[in-house]
């Protein structure tokens, strides 16, 4: 039996609830834009890259921009979302993450932080967070967006370990895809309906006890 020997996490929506912040951003430029975009609608851009994200948005209000225009309107977006994160207080953070990820770390498991946003150093810098991570990954530093597995490959590479022995917390349905495509484990975070195809879903990350890595071992 192999056992778990990294967890990656996600960001926006598994440590903090940033997640909340970006709908209200979108949700913002939607409004301006007459397009009406709901939280269903939301869930779609959970996880995917700016760019990715402002497509779908204008698909669902069946609207087409020039580039430059989609350019400059997620530019608008980013500057409300960082607004929100320059507002953030280090106790923002999901209760009980920090503990988990300490009690991890004592029984010797590395711990990556894997985002598809280009603002997670800011995200984790508020927080005061960023020395739990042996490794952090971002929007910065990949070509494709989840679903593409690339973001969970390079965190598990840059940590050294094989991609089976690691674990992926997510919220997001194309996070969840993209650990699976990955060959890694994923754990959940959120309801089953949509995070379905993970190995186990939970309703918060501070669900998951160290100890439950052994039911995921393989
Ligand atoms: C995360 C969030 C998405 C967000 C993406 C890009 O994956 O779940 O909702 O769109 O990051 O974030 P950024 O901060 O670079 O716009
Ligand atoms: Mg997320």
């Amino acid at each position: 039996m192999t056992l778990i020997k990294a967890c990656i996490f996600d960001l926006d929506g598994v440590i903090v609830d940033t997640a909340h912040y970006h709908f209200l951003a979108w949700k913002r430029l939607a409004d301006e834009l007459g397009i009406a975009f709901t939280p269903e609608d939301n869930e779609r851009l959970k996880g995917v890259s700016r760019m990715a994200s402002m497509d779908i948005l204008l698909e669902v209000g069946g609207v087409t921009l020039s580039d430059h225009d989609k350019e400059r309107l997620a530019n608008k977006k980013n500057t409300w979302f960082v607004d929100y994160v320059e507002r953030m207080v280090p106790e923002e953070i999901f209760p009980g993450v920090k503990q988990l990820i300490e009690k991890l770390k004592e029984k010797g498991i590395k711990i990556g932080l894997a985002s598809s946003s280009k603002n997670a150093k800011t995200v984790l810098q508020r927080l005061y967070v960023e020395p739990l991570f042996d490794v952090v990954v971002d929007g910065t530093m990949v070509k494709n967006s989840k679903p593409d597995p690339e973001i969970f490959l390079l965190a598990a590479s840059r940590l050294g370990i094989a991609p089976a022995d690691c674990v992926v917390f997510e919220d997001a349905e194309a996070g969840v895809e993209a650990a699976l495509a990955a060959g890694m484990k994923c754990v959940g975070i959120g309801s089953r309906d949509q995070l379905g195809k993970a190995d186990r879903v939970i309703r918060t990350t501070s669900d998951f006890q160290a100890a439950d890595l052994a039911t995921l071992a393989h």
